[in-house]
């Protein structure tokens, strides 16, 4: 138990610190699979509460992130078909999937207001927080 809410409260801190340290981060979550359910579950995250903490595999950016296991880059999101929106003022999202022994079993995900904003520093940077978080769990 102890171990769990460190592993909570460490999880949160990363939220926190990429929403406040990058501009155009504005929205920062982890999501986890849920047991053996063919679904995500919200974990920490920062930013406004989202009423989509639940998401089957395959739906959503996030859902398909489940099953394809690669990055996902959305530059709009208004040009997505399936996409979940979680706030009007989102623009773009970029997804990394986490990996434990290989397999996929969670993501961070991260919303912005900002049309377009992700590069390729921003894929390289997320994966290498994923490596960081995958170690502690
Ligand atoms: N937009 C995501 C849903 C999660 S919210 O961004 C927090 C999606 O399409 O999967």
């Amino acid at each position: 138990i102890e171990q769990k809410s460190d592993v909570t409260s460490c999880l949160q801190g990363i939220c926190e610190l990429l929403k406040k340290d990058v501009p155009y981060y504005d929205w920062v979550g982890f999501y986890f699979r849920n047991g053996e359910k063919e679904e995500l579950k919200l974990g920490p995250y920062a930013g406004e509460p989202t009423d989509h903490t639940i998401i089957p595999f395959g739906k959503g950016i996030c859902g398909q992130v489940a099953l394809s296991n690669q990055n996902f880059v959305v530059p709009d999101v208004n040009a997505q078909d399936n996409y979940i929106a979680c706030s009007i003022t989102v623009k773009a999202e970029i997804v990394i999937p986490l990996f434990v022994n290989g397999e996929n079993i969670g993501q961070i995900d991260i919303d912005s207001n900002t049309p377009n904003p992700f590069t390729k520093d921003d894929e390289r940077f997320l994966e290498f927080v994923t490596v960081e978080v995958a170690k502690i769990l």
